[in-house]
């Protein structure tokens, strides 16, 4: 395979997992019918995981965790089928509003974790200083960071696609009338107009990130990162907070 190809499909790892196991276990499935061989349940879940590892391993060059993710889906969904003999559509609603609410996390590898009091009290300070008016959330969550910056009196907007905590925050928004959450991918959301930009997303982003954070805010506007720093790129202040995890800040005055 292309060394190309390949590290286009290491850009979306989860995707290239879950698609090794389809293609693999219909390649197995037809192998076993053609040869008129039958094996055990178990004998099949054992090749399919370890015929998928080594695949994930060798072929896609994909770190550990995701061998490992690999070994332990086939197993994991034998006993959940075969064991925990749920009606079908228990896993179908559960598997459509799971896709709904982390749908980045395969796509573009941003997780979904929220940010603490400790920070969002941190940003409310920084943004008082500053005197700024307006400020965006960029893959807002459940609005939490945008409702805090909202009872301040700022203009304060979230951005978010996921369509079930999109769903949620922009009702929390509307019934506390604090702030607005946008439905909407971060990269086609324009920065110009926001005094203040926070993202909590990824490291995998970062560098894009800073592109478009670049070329679409105004100078004297901030742009801050949590936890995750631009590679590359010196902060202009970088603020430790006294909370469970030390969180990082990451400033960049534009
Ligand atoms: C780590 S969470 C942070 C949530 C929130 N900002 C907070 O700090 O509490 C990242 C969020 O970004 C959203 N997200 C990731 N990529 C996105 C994109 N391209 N467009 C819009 N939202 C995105 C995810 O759905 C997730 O809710």
């Amino acid at each position: 395979m292309s060394s190309l190809l390949i590290s286009k499909m290491q850009k979306r790892p989860l995707i290239v997992v879950l698609i090794t196991q389809v293609l693999f276990l219909l390649f197995l499935r037809n192998l076993l019918i053609l040869a008129g061989t039958k094996i055990s349940p178990w004998s099949f879940v054992i090749v399919q995981s370890v015929g998928c590892a080594l695949m994930i391993k060798m072929i896609f060059r994909l770190p550990h965790w995701l061998v490992t993710i690999s070994l332990l889906l086939p197993p994991l969904f034998y006993l959940a089928f075969h064991y925990f003999a749920l009606n079908g559509t228990f896993y179908g609603v559960a598997f459509v509003f799971l896709a709904l609410t982390f749908s980045h996390t395969l796509k573009d590898r941003v997780p979904l974790y929220l940010t603490n009091s400790t920070t969002a009290l941190t940003l409310q300070k920084l943004i008082a200083e500053r005197g700024a008016k307006s400020f965006l959330d960029l893959g807002s969550g459940t609005g939490g960071v945008v409702r805090a910056q909202a009872q301040k009196g700022i203009e304060s907007t979230g951005v978010e696609s996921a369509p079930v905590l999109w769903m949620i925050s922009s009702l929390l928004s509307l019934v506390g009338r604090k702030g607005k959450i946008l439905r909407k991918n971060i990269w086609k959301t324009d920065l110009k107009n926001y005094d203040v930009v926070y993202a909590f997303l990824s490291p995998a982003v970062m560098d894009e990130l800073w592109e478009k954070v670049v070329s679409e805010m105004r100078p004297g506007t901030l742009f801050i990162s949590n936890s995750f720093a631009v590679p590359e790129k010196q902060a202009t202040r970088i603020l430790t907070l006294e909370d469970g995890r030390k969180t990082k800040l990451h400033l960049y005055q534009l």
